[in-house]
């Protein structure tokens, strides 16, 4: 790996896995990113073999911390119990021990929506903010992370609200927009309904946007009609890798 990493992230999504070398100093990538297409039939063992192959190509050393963001909720030492988008198969399933087998490493594993926040908050959008910054990813799923005065609750999963008498992220995610091919104005109404809500629950101070779409905020974020600011991630769909790469070295001590 090159000299200027300190640390690797790995993102796991629903379409693609994509995996960098992280400057740490910068919060920027040491190494352009490879991306190799999510399994289709994203069983555990298919995953990890990704994710295998992503850190034999950056011949990532032993002793650099390696993140890897996860759509679930994660708790350390405990089975996954839950996942929305990745295949069933994984509920049950021990994520730090199945990928120290398949590709003999010590990984730490994180919520991709928590990486994603941690990211914003020490080199984005979020950075030096105090009071309640509200995460939201939009892609497969919704993901959501809370950071108060600079300290994340982890594994919110506020994509799963109820909204319309659905889970919200089958209505309002970056994938019911092309599911249901709804123009920018459509999807911006079903938008400010999911951020609406959580205006009411949670009164936060901002906003930030996260997920692949963030990069083309201009088109939909006029039409999210709320009072609290919302910004794009600073590091737009790059803060999962980053931020994982980051949460991994604050845990190697
Ligand atoms: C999952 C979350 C994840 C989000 C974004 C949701 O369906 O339950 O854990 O953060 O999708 O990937």
């Amino acid at each position: 790996m090159i000299e200027t990493a300190q640390a690797f992230g790995i993102d796991v999504g629903g379409s693609g896995i994509k995996g960098a070398p992280v400057n740490l100093n910068e919060g920027k990538f040491a190494d352009e990113r490879l991306r190799i297409p999510t399994p289709s039939v994203s069983t555990p063992e298919a995953v990890a073999d990704v994710i295998k192959e992503i850190l034999d190509h950056f011949d990532v050393q032993d002793g650099t911390p390696i993140g890897v963001s996860f759509p679930a909720p994660i708790k350390p030492g405990k089975p996954l119990d839950y996942m929305a988008n990745l295949d069933q198969s994984w509920v049950g399933v021990d994520i730090h021990a199945l990928i120290k087998e398949r590709t003999g490493r010590t990984v730490t594993v994180v919520n991709d929506a928590d990486a994603a926040g941690v990211g914003e908050a020490q080199y984005g959008a979020a950075k030096g903010r105090d009071g309640l910054v509200f995460l939201t990813t939009l892609g497969t799923g919704i993901g959501t992370a809370m950071i108060m005065d600079g300290v994340l609750v982890p594994n919110t999963e506020l994509g799963h609200l109820t909204l319309k008498g659905i889970d919200a992220e089958r209505y309002a995610s970056d994938a019911a927009r092309s599911r249901e091919d709804l123009s920018w104005k459509k999807w911006g109404k079903r938008l400010t309904k999911y951020y609406q809500l959580l205006e009411h629950l949670f009164s936060p101070d901002i906003f930030v946007v996260g997920g692949g779409v963030s990069k083309r905020s201009e088109h939909f974020f006029p039409y999210i009609d709320i009072t609290t600011p919302i910004v794009p991630a600073a590091l737009l769909n790059d803060a999962g890798i980053v931020g994982a790469a980051y949460y991994a070295s604050t845990k190697q001590h």
